[in-house]
């Protein structure tokens, strides 16, 4: 059998760095504010943290329209900072993965003012420039549409061209069928792993390449992202995303990370679901090591559903593709308020995603079950909360500020220890639920999330079965019922999500129960039945 990597044992942290840990007392978390924190995190137990970017940006998009991919925004400190960082968490045995915006540019970018400047310019092919058609020119070059909805195609005064953004119009896409913009990408690559990181997330990394010969896409009937297909907004996308140089491109990341040594690892985010994105892991595993799957995200609470999207992601990628549950992010909802701010539901996810085969990461906040906040109207300051298509409600929330709210580390009021002057106003507001919900609350509590969380980490790190084992679905009325085995070494992870108790036929008996979501240090030999309380989940071994 295969070595398992380090980055299919580990558990992931992700960082927003605007909203962790504010140490110049601005309102603005940055990197020496998480210099701060990584004892914290060592503490917890993760293994490797992704950061959301820190590069230079005008900060329309928070990190995501860059400036300059090989430098540190003032903002958040200074490249010294940067090595710091790096060199603090390795010593704590913590990866660090930087977040890699390949698709796109800040329209502030030079390369893109030089660009736009004029149609003759040597820099006018980093992008995609078009002309309208019609009459003048007045209509978009063709019927291609934006992730967020309308024209992927700006007109642009100065040369009367339309340039294309897959995302923001402030976000205009690099043109990657220009081998110059190829190089000047690897060489930021190249810059990163010189300096030693461990790996790159790459940001809508699907949607790299686009047709060549600007084909309308077809149309389609449905409106958003199904599970299986990416069409959205009446639209299939399929020449703009998910293209074969595309693939082929994520085939040339992992060589050139491969390079530097087999340890460091690419993971990407792509729409759709696991039948869309497994291209991306590379016809012979040779592509991404991981690629988010983000069905858990939008789950009604219910076994039957959960364990749908299990045996689908497990006959899409068996061993050895590796799977990446995703939860919560930073433009997702908080998982915990999507299911009713409910602890105990929260636990039994939590639970879920760390027993399961693949890769398990926690969004910031979810240790300590911060909940997503309503920002008031006039503090919103995500691009999307503006746009009308975005205004349809997440859940009960407008765009994605509610869930990038500052980490809640104590009760202080104004700013729960976010910033260490605690008259600082944070750039978002912090959660009305604060001074209970805060790390000082719960780190000396044995029956907080945030015990919880160390406790099925650490679980989770001592059995081999559950980070590196296979998976096999037991079909029991009404729970989720998994087992994992490596060897000798075989667990059960049995979980209730009705909000009865209830009594299964032990499938493991005299099996010994190991750890559960609703009792503390539990260690007693199974029966022939089994009894679990509403929403718990158990850990059984054989
Ligand atoms: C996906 C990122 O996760 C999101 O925050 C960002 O706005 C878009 N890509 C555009 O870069």
């Amino acid at each position: 059998m295969e070595k398992k990597k380090w980055w299919q044992k580990a558990v992931f942290y992700q960082i927003y760095p605007r909203s962790f840990a504010d140490s110049t007392n601005n309102g603005i978390g940055d990197l020496q504010g998480i210099i701060g924190k990584l004892d914290y995190l060592h503490d917890l137990g993760i293994d490797a943290i992704w950061f959301s970017p820190f590069f230079p940006s005008p900060q329309k998009d928070y990190g995501y329209d860059i400036t300059d991919y090989g430098a540190i925004d003032p903002e958040y400190g200074t490249m010294s900072d940067f090595e710091e960082l790096l060199e603090q968490a390795h010593s704590l045995e913590i990866k660090v993965i930087l977040d890699m915006v390949l698709n796109h540019t800040s329209d502030q970018h030079p390369w893109f003012l030089e660009s736009r400047s004029s149609s003759s310019n040597a820099k006018r092919d980093w992008y995609v420039w078009r002309k309208g058609r019609g009459k003048n020119g007045r209509k978009p070059p063709n019927n291609w549409k934006a992730i967020i909805g309308g024209s992927v195609w700006e007109g642009d005064k100065t040369t009367e061209e339309y340039y294309l953004h897959q995302f923001l119009p402030c976000q205009p896409d690099l043109n990657w069928w220009n081998p110059k913009v190829q190089e000047a990408m690897f060489s930021y690559l190249k810059f990163w792993l010189d300096k030693g990181v461990d790996g790159f997330r790459l940001d809508i990394i699907h949607t790299l390449f686009e047709d060549k010969e600007f084909h309308d896409n077809p149309r389609s009937w449905r409106l958003l992202p199904s599970n299986d297909s990416e069409a959205y907004l009446f639209q299939d996308p399929m020449h703009t995303s998910y293209l074969k140089e595309t693939l082929e491109m994520c085939t040339h990341i992992r060589n050139l990370v491969d390079s530097y040594s087999p340890d460091r690892m690419l993971i990407g985010e792509a729409m759709g679901g696991p039948r869309l994105f497994r291209p991306l892991y590379g016809e012979y595993n040779d592509g991404l090591n991981l690629v988010f799957n983000f069905k858990f995200s939008d789950q009604s609470f219910s076994a039957k559903n959960f364990s749908q999207v299990i045996q689908e992601t497990e006959s899409i990628l068996p061993n050895p593709y590796w799977p990446c549950y995703v939860f919560s992010n930073h433009d997702k909802s908080r998982m915990i308020s999507r299911y009713g701010n409910d602890q105990k539901k929260a636990k039994l996810l939590t639970f879920l995603l760390l027993t399961l085969r693949g890769t398990p990461f926690i969004y910031y906040g979810e240790e300590i079950g911060m909940t997503q906040v309503k920002v008031p109207k006039e503090s919103l300051k995500d691009p999307l909360s503006q746009l009308r298509v975005w205004k349809i409600p997440i859940g009960r929330f407008f765009g994605r500020d509610g869930c990038r709210t500052p980490m809640q580390w104590n009760n202080s009021a104004k700013n729960a220890g976010f910033s260490s002057d605690p008259s600082i106003k944070p750039w978002l507001p912090v959660a009305e639920n604060s001074s209970l919900v805060n790390v000082d609350n719960q780190i000396n509590d044995e029956k907080s999330m945030l015990t919880f969380f160390k406790r099925i980490i650490q679980v989770r790190k001592v059995t081999k079965a559950l980070t590196e084992g296979t998976l096999h679905l037991l079909p029991i009325d009404d729970c989720l019922v998994f087992e994992r085995r490596i060897a000798e070494e075989k667990v059960l992870s049995v979980l209730n999500f009705s909000k009865k108790q209830i009594q299964i036929q032990n499938p493991l008996p005299l099996s010994t129960a190991l750890f559960s979501t609703d009792a503390l240090n539990i260690s007693y030999k199974t029966d022939e039945y089994i009894t679990l309380q509403q929403y718990e989940g158990l850990l059984l071994k054989g």
